[in-house]
């Protein structure tokens, strides 16, 4: 709808996800992943908690990531064979650039819990809008490992949770658009009480 792409509407409007597994460098550098991390944390927070935590995985860190994870699934499935923990694990390699995303809730807040995870998930799309804004592609992925206590204790603690694996980078071709809902499915117009 907005054509003139150095619009910020258009930024917004043109923004997708790509695969992590479908990214090539470059990816951020230090500079650009600074202004993407700054930019998330520009997020409606009620009562100003900051209850997000960016953990930025260095390259030379990522193959130990790589292992927590195995360590992870075969603790939990010992007999799964090395092809089946890489199909499961190896995703955590990909993309030129690693973000995870903790939410670092502060229960003694009497701001409810739900507000504060909202705020991580707009931290998130901003991470992601931010990265499309500088020409790179972003995913956000959980998968198994988001939820598995071993692999959120390298990073937090039991009161934090891991809220996205964050990968950026350039994709490696076109990206495929995804259907989108309907406007009429998702946007009403509230018809007042009977
Ligand atoms: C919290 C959250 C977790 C997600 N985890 C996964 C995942 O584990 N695996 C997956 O294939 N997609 C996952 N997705 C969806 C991808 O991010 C997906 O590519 C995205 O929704 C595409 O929409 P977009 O092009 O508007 O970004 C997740 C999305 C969200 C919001």
């Amino acid at each position: 709808m907005f054509n003139d792409l150095s619009s910020p509407l258009s930024l917004l409007e043109t923004r997708r996800s790509g695969k992590a597994r479908e990214m090539t460098t470059p990816g951020p550098d230090a500079r650009q992943l600074r202004s993407i991390l700054e930019i998330a944390t520009r997020t409606p927070d009620h009562g100003k908690l900051a209850p997000w935590r960016f953990i930025i995985i260095p390259d030379e860190h990522r193959k130990t990531l790589e292992n927590v994870l195995k360590r992870a699934f075969l603790a939990d499935k010992p007999e799964a064979t090395i092809a089946e923990t890489n199909a499961m694990c190896g995703f955590i390699s990909d993309a030129p650039t690693l973000v995870v995303l903790l939410s670092s809730p502060k229960r003694e807040s009497t701001i409810p819990l739900w507000e504060q995870e909202l705020s991580v998930g707009a931290a998130a799309m901003n991470l992601l809008h931010a990265a499309h804004a500088l020409g790179f592609v972003g995913s956000w992925i959980t998968a198994w490992p988001a939820f598995h206590n071993e692999v959120r204790n390298v990073f937090g603690n039991e009161n934090q949770r891991i809220a996205g694996f964050m990968f950026i980078g350039t994709p490696k071709g076109e990206l495929q658009e995804r259907p989108r809902p309907k406007y009429e499915d998702v946007v009403s117009i509230w018809q007042g009480e009977a």
